[in-house]
C-alpha cells in the first residue's frame, strides 16, 4: 500500500506542477480559503485510484469526494496543501496522502513537486526523504529554536486565532516562519529543518501524513495539552524535536492563562 500511495503522490504531484505553470481557475470557499481546478483534479485522480484498487476502504478527502463506509481502513487526502501559495506562485505546496488502520496512522506520504522531495513513513519503520532516513533536530532549548506555525482561515471572526500565541512566542525563540503548508511544516520538523511546529484549526487531511512522518523521525507530536496526537482527534497540534516540547507547551499554556485572566 505504501508503493501504491507513493505512485499516487507522484502522479498527483506531476499534475500540480503542470498547474503551477499556467493560469488556473479558482473559487472562494469560505473566509480566506479558496479551491482551484487543480485541487479538484488532484483529488479526482487520487480518490478515483483508491476506489478502483480498494473499493472497501473509507476515504476522507478535503474537497468532498470522499467515501464514508464502515472499514478498518481510512485514507486521508489533501490533494493540494498550500493552495494559497500555489495560487500566488509561491512554490511551497504539496500533496498529502495518509492511511489509517482502526483510526491509527499506518502510512503517510507527502510529495513536494517543485523540489521533487518525497517524504514518507510507515508506522514502526522510520521516516524517509527520497530514500534517506530522517531524524529530528538536536536543538536543546526554545531560545535557540526555529519554529513554524499557521493562521486559521476563520481568524477574522475567531478571537482564539493563534495571533496571541505568535506574539508571545516571537519573543521566546530564535525565529518563527509561516510557510503555508501544514503537511510540509511537519516534514520540516521531521527533517530537522525546523525544531517545532504548532497550529490550530487543522483538519485530519492536513496532518495525517505529516504527523506520522514527524513521529517516525523521532518527533514528539501531541495536542496543546500534551496528549498524544490522534489524526481524527482535535484541531490543535504541537510537533517538536522532543527536547523543546515541554517549553513550547508551557508557552502556549501561558497565553491561555493570560487570556482567561483578561476574560475574568
Ligand atoms: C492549509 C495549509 C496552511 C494551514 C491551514 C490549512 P490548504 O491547507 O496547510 O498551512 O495553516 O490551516 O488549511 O487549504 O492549503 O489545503
Ligand atoms: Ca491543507
Ligand atoms: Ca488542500
Amino acid at each position: 500500500m505504501l508503493d501504491f500511495a507513493i505512485d499516487l503522490a507522484y502522479r498527483a504531484g506531476t499534475l500540480i506542477r503542470a498547474g503551477a505553470e499556467r493560469d488556473v481557475s479558482y473559487e472562494p470557499k469560505q473566509y480566506a480559503d479558496v479551491v482551484t481546478e487543480v485541487d479538484r483534479a488532484s483529488e479526482a485522480l487520487i480518490v478515483g485510484a483508491i476506489r478502483a484498487r480498494y473499493p472497501d476502504h473509507a476515504i476522507i478527502a478535503e474537497e468532498g469526494s470522499g467515501v464514508s463506509m464502515s472499514s478498518p481502513y481510512t485514507w486521508l487526502i489533501d490533494p493540494l496543501d498550500g493552495t494559497l501559495n500555489f495560487l500566488h506562485g509561491l512554490p511551497i505546496f504539496c500533496v498529502s496522502i495518509a492511511l489509517l488502520a482502526y483510526n491509527e496512522p499506518l502510512l503517510g506520504v507527502v510529495y513536494d513537486p517543485m523540489r521533487n522531495e518525497l517524504f514518507y513513513a510507515e508506522r514502526g519503520r522510520g521516516a524517509f526523504l527520497n530514500g534517506r532516513r530522517l531524524r529530528v533536530s538536536q536543538t536543546p532549548t526554545l531560545a535557540r529554536s526555529l519554529l513554524s506555525s499557521g493562521l486559521p482561515y476563520d481568524r477574522f471572526e475567531q478571537p482564539d486565532n493563534n495571533l496571541a500565541e505568535l506574539t508571545h512566542l516571537a519573543m521566546l525563540v530564535q525565529d518563527i516562519r509561516r510557510p503555508g503548508s501544514a503537511a510540509l511544516d511537519l516534514c520540516a520538523v521531521a527533517a530537522g529543518r525546523t525544531d517545532g511546529h504548532w497550529e490550530l484549526g487543522l483538519k485530519p487531511w492536513d496532518v495525517g501524513a505529516g504527523g506520522l512522518i514527524a513521529l517516525e523521525a523521532g518527533a514528539t507530536v501531541t495536542d496543546w495539552q500534551g496528549e498524544p496526537w490522534r489524526p481524527l482527534g482535535g484541531d490543535r497540534l504541537v510537533a517538536t524535536n522532543g527536547l523543546i516540547h515541554a517549553e513550547l507547551l508551557a508557552a502556549l499554556a501561558e497565553v491561555r492563562r493570560q487570556r482567561s485572566l483578561k476574560l475574568s
